[in-house]
C-alpha cells in the first residue's frame, strides 16, 4: 500500500449560477458567493489534514460563456487574489495558480505573480488555484501535479469536466447537490469522513487480506 503523509483535495466548484438563479439573484452574485465559500474552505484545510488542496475555478472550455460572465469571473479572481495574499500568508498557505496564462487578462496576470510572490514561504497547504485549465492539455504538456486523494464536486453534477484527469488515477470520488456557495467547514469534514472509512486497494487486495 501507498504510503503517505501528503493528502491531495481537489474540488470542482460547482453550482455558484444556480445557487444565484434559486435566489433571484445574477450569476455575478454566485461567484462572489463561491470566492467566500474559498475562503472559509482555505482556513480549515490544514486543521482537516490537508496538504495540498487544488481548487478548479475557470476551465479552459469555460470561455465559452458569456463575455460579460468571463469578465466578471476575472475581475473576480485579480480583486480575490490581492485582497487574499497576506492573509494567506499569514495562514503559511502557498499559492499557486496552475493552467494558461497566455489568455488571461494582464492585471490578472500581475496579481497572480504578487500573490505567488507574496505567499512563497508557506508550508502549512500548498494551494492551487486552476484557471484557465484543461486536464486533456496538463497531460499534453507534462504538466503534472501530485495524485488526488480525494476529488470532491458541489452542484450536483458526477463528471470531472477536463478536470486533473491523470492524477485522478486513484482518486477517491465524493459528490454532493450542495451548491459550492453552500459548502463549508462541515460539509468537508464530512467527504474527508467518509474519505478516511474507505478501503483504497490500488489494485491490491482488501487491508485485512493483504498479509
Ligand atoms: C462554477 O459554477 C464556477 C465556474 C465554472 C466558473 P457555475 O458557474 O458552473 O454554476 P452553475 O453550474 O451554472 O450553477
Ligand atoms: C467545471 O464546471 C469547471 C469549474 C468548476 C471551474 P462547469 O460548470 O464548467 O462544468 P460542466 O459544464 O457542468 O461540465
Ligand atoms: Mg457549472
Amino acid at each position: 500500500m501507498k504510503q503517505s503523509t501528503s493528502f491531495h483535495v481537489a474540488i470542482v466548484m460547482d453550482g455558484n449560477g444556480r445557487w444565484a438563479r434559486r435566489r433571484g439573484l445574477p450569476r455575478s452574485a454566485g461567484h462572489r458567493a463561491g470566492a467566500e465559500a474559498v475562503r472559509r474552505v482555505v482556513k480549515v484545510a490544514p486543521g482537516c489534514g490537508i496538504t495540498d488542496l487544488t481548487l478548479y475555478a475557470f476551465s479552459s472550455d469555460n470561455w465559452s460563456r458569456p463575455a460579460a460572465e468571463v469578465t466578471t469571473l476575472m475581475r473576480l479572481f485579480a480583486r480575490h487574489l490581492r485582497t487574499e495574499t497576506a492573509e494567506l500568508a499569514a495562514q503559511g498557505v502557498k499559492l499557486s495558480v496552475v493552467g494558461r496564462r497566455d489568455r488571461l487578462p494582464r492585471s490578472l496576470v500581475s496579481a497572480i505573480a504578487a500573490a505567488e510572490g507574496g505567499t512563497a514561504q508557506g508550508t502549512r497547504l500548498t494551494l492551487r488555484i486552476a484557471v484557465d485549465y484543461s486536464g486533456r492539455e496538463a497531460i499534453r504538456a507534462g504538466a503534472l501535479l501530485p495524485d488526488v486523494d480525494l476529488l470532491i464536486r458541489t452542484g450536483g453534477e458526477q463528471r470531472l469536466s477536463d478536470f486533473l484527469l491523470w492524477e485522478c488515477a486513484y482518486a477517491e470520488l465524493w459528490f454532493t447537490e450542495r451548491m459550492w456557495p453552500d459548502f463549508g467547514a462541515s460539509n468537508l469534514a464530512a467527504a474527508i469522513h467518509e474519505f478516511h472509512s474507505r478501503d483504497r486497494r490500488f489494485g491490491g487486495l482488501p487491508t485485512q487480506e493483504a498479509v
